[in-house]
Formats: C-alpha cells, structure tokens, sequence
C-alpha cells in the first residue's frame, strides 16, 4: 500500500505481497489485524482533519492539495517531506513504521488519512466532530488504477490478470473491500457529519471550482492568485514531476516504475483501454443494483 517513512530503509529481500483478513466484514491486510485494537480506540483531537478514499481515487492529489490550501501555498513547507510522512496514514503497519504511533506522536493541527469504510472507522473521530474529506472516483477507473496499481506495488497481494481483479474488485474480495459499499457508506454520512464528499471527475473538470471548495469547508480565504498557485502545483503533469508527491522516493524494490508508475495516466475514462464492452456492461449493472436509490451517481467520461 502506500508507503510510509521508513520504506527506504527496506531490504528487498524483505518485501513480500500481503495477505488479507476479514476484519468486521472487511478484507484488510493481515497486519491490520494486530493493530486492531489500538486503531479502533484511536484519539481523534478536534480540530484533525481527516482525508478518506478508497484507494486510487485520488488521494495523493486531495492530500497536496490540502496541504497548500493549509499552508498558504507555501511551496517550501510542501516540500518538506514526501506526501507519505507528511500525512499519517493511520491503519498502515509497516515493518519499519506505524500510521497509528505516527499519527498519535503528531502534534495538533493533524491531517491524517485512512481508506477504511464507514463502519470501520475509529469511532473517536465521530465523536470529535472531526471534518472529513472524502473523494470518490467512477468505479471503472478506479478499478483500473488499483488493478494497476497491485502490480507495481510488491506489497499488495497479487492482482492476477486483469480479468480476474476485475472480478475480485467487483465482488469485494480486494484490499479495503468493496468499492459500492465504502463509496455509498461514506455518501449517507454525510448527512450525519461534517463530511465534504468530492469526485475525481469534478477536479478534473474543473480543479479551481473543486479548490475552492475545500478551502471553505476549511474556513480558509483563498484570493485569485493564491488559487491559481494550488491549481498550477497540483496539475496531473506537475504532480508527476513532483518527487515529494510522485513517491519515486519509495525503492523500487517495492514500487517498481517499470511495472507502471504511481502517477499513472490521471484520467477520466482511461478504462475504456481495459474493458471489454461485456466487463463495463457487467459492471454497469451493478451499479445500477448497488448504488440504486442512494442518490449517487458517477460520471466515466468528461
Ligand atoms: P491513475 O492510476 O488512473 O493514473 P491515490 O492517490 O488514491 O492512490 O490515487 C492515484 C490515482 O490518482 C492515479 O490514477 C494517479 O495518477 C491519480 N492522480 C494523482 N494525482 C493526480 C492529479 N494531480 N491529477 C489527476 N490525477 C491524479
């Protein structure tokens, strides 16, 4: 998964894929499970900002985001540290780091991030009233992105042909679980929460308007030039050229560039590469079953 601090000091020899366990339901990696405890009774503080997604929805570029909008577009301050030790990410378990103790030694204002569903959260941060960010992305690309994504991530499980991940992440039986229930559990919590619930497509249409959003929902005053410096700095082309963004700092050995590269492609509607036209009608259907009624609805092209 994502990497978190001490990645570089990894041995090669010491990477392996992961496995997964159903923890409440949910297949997580197996190490979650020895955290579990801890995670669940996990102190949010009032004022952490907590950035949500299933993973490959465009966390990284929500995370950058905030970052400038926090800080005021201060270039330096966003260079100070790859994206990954900036932010704690809370339920990663690493042989040489921990999101939790991270996260936990982190002093306030925190951003924390986390992929967990809705249920899973720890319940502190409801309890805190903790603002949450939260990006969706249309199933069909995000299922690419992640398809992948396992590949050139030597610590996810092995994602098979793309055939048979697109049949484990239609059916849940993927890190993080099924992608209809994490985006349609975190869509109904919105209206319980301080929830600002964003698509990937609407930043990609237009990632001033999306900006400006988050810049509200954090109370934060963000004049015209400021705007158009956080819109230039997290541009596709600009974050891929961004080693404190792009994690080229994490070894090889581990996220290995010549399988693909984190900042893959950064498109709406690349799936139509992947897909035949029975996997997108097949997936099509069950959206349409999974997501019926809720009121939610994704865009796969622009
Ligand atoms: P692709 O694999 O489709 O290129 P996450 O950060 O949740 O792991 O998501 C990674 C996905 O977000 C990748 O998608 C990556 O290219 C895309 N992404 C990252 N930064 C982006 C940006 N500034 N604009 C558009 N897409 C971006």
């Amino acid at each position: 998964m994502d990497r978190g601090s001490g990645a570089k000091d990894l041995e090669p020899e010491s990477i392996q894929r992961s496995t997964l366990t159903d923890i409440k339901g949910v297949p997580l990696f197996s190490n979650t499970l020895e955290i579990w405890d801890p995670l669940w009774g996990f102190q949010a503080r009032p004022d952490d900002l907590l950035i949500c997604t299933y993973p490959k929805a465009g966390t990284t570029w929500l995370q950058e985001i905030v970052e400038m909008v926090q800080s005021g577009g201060d270039l330096q301050k966003c260079a100070r540290a790859p994206i990954y030790n900036r932010i704690p990410f809370i339920e990663l378990v690493h042989q040489v780091l921990s999101g939790l103790e991270d996260a936990e030694a982190m002093p306030s204002p925190r951003t924390l991030k986390t992929h967990l569903p809705v249920q899973l959260l720890p319940p502190s941060f409801w309890e805190q009233k903790c603002k949450i960010i939260y990006v969706a992305r249309n199933a069909k690309d995000n299922a690419v992105s992640y398809f992948h994504f396992h590949r050139m991530d030597q610590e996810m499980p092995e994602p098979g042909t793309w055939d048979q991940f697109l049949e484990d992440f239609i059916t849940g039986n993927v890190a993080w679980g099924s992608w209809f229930d994490h985006v349609r559990g975190w869509w109904e919590a919105k209206d319980r929460h301080p929830i600002l619930y964003l698509f990937y497509e609407d930043m990609k249409e237009d990632l001033a308007r999306e900006i400006r959003k988050v810049a509200q929902f954090l109370d934060v005053e963000l004049p015209g030039p400021l705007l158009e410096k956080i819109v230039q700095h997290t541009t596709f082309a600009n974050m891929k050229a961004n080693p404190m963004a792009n994690y080229s700092t994490v070894p090889t050995s581990l996220m290995d560039p010549a399988v693909s590269t984190f900042m893959r492609k950064g498109n709406v509607g690349d799936w139509k590469e992947n897909f035949t036209v029975a996997q997108s009608e097949r997936l099509d259907e069950v959206c349409g079953r999974e997501l019926g009624g809720s009121g939610l609805t994704f865009r796969t092209e622009l």
